[in-house]
């Protein structure tokens, strides 16, 4: 499911480009210490429009329920709300909310790696976990996730939103997005489903598919298993 090569390609550029080495600062800024009036950028300071945008609120849940009772409220009130991620390395206005008034909701603290199953060659984590993270457990493990891309600040949930991938004609291909057998995502839901829903979506499942490159837009991801392979080098 990989574009042209020559956009992979691009993206070595890219990263040796604008690499750097230091974690990039928090992405979302507010003026009061309960988090009002924000603003969020990308990671390189402005949009290509070179627009800052604004949010009257950032919350950083730190559990699925507490996500599910910030969804559950926010559309309670009728508010707009996006998913943001400690990095924010995406370079076009996904993450902002419509208007002035909307919600940031940050994977920040979701970052727990929830299980590790080595039999199965499957890992589950919080939607906030670094790729960083995720292969250094997985290492552990002795399991690698075959192709990634190259560049290790990306979250879970960032990164197959926006499907991002290394290089390769092998396997299931080089996006990530496709290794993922299940996932959970918080919706809004109507009053009598107490305004929130979440959706466990496993392998198999079409909407899994329309959920894989979600672009921030279907909900927020909670969590993700990843589909991993054998460390080849460590098999005697
Ligand atoms: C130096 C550099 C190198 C890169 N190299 C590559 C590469 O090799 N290959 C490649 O394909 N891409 C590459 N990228 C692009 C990068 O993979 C994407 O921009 C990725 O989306 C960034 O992830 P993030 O965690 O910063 O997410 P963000 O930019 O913060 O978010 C991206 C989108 O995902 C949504 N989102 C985030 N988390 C969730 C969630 N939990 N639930 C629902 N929606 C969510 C956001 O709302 C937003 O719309 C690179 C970027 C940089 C800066
Ligand atoms: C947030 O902005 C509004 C309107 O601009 C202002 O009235 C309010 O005092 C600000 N709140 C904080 C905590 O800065
Ligand atoms: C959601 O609203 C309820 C009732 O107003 C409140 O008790 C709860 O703390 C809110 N949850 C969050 C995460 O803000
Ligand atoms: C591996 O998956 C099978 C089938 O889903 C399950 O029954 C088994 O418990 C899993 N193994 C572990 C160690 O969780």
């Amino acid at each position: 499911m990989g574009g042209p090569n020559i956009l992979k390609l691009s993206w070595i550029f890219f990263m040796v480009y604008f690499g750097k080495c230091s974690p990039p600062e928090e992405p979302i800024k507010c003026s009061s210490k309960t988090n009002l009036n924000c603003t969020i950028t990308n990671s390189y300071g402005a949009f290509p429009d070179r627009a800052v945008c604004k949010a009257a609120q950032a919350v950083f849940p730190t559990t699925e329920e507490e996500l599910i009772s910030v969804v559950a409220n926010a559309t309670k009130e009728k508010r707009k709300m996006k998913v943001a991620t400690r990095f924010s390395h995406s370079i076009p206005k996904l993450v902002c909310p419509d208007g002035e008034d909307g919600l940031l909701i940050s994977t920040k603290f979701l970052n727990k790696i929830i299980r590790v199953d080595q039999e199965n060659m499957t890992m589950t984590v919080e939607s906030g976990v670094t790729l960083r993270q995720l292969i250094s457990e997985a290492a552990k493990a002795e399991l690698v996730l075959p192709y990634a891309p190259y560049w290790w600040g990306l979250t879970i949930g960032g990164l197959i939103g926006t499907g991002a991938h290394g290089s390769t004609l092998w396997g299931l291909g080089s996006s990530v997005h496709d290794y993922i057998v299940q996932l959970r995502i918080v919706t809004p839901a109507e009053a009598a489903h107490s305004y929130a829903k979440v959706r466990t979506l496993e392998n198999g499942n079409p909407e899994l598919n329309a959920a894989r490159v979600s672009l921030g837009v279907l909900g927020v991801i909670s969590q993700v298993r990843v589909f991993f392979q054998c460390n080849i080098w460590l098999v005697r």
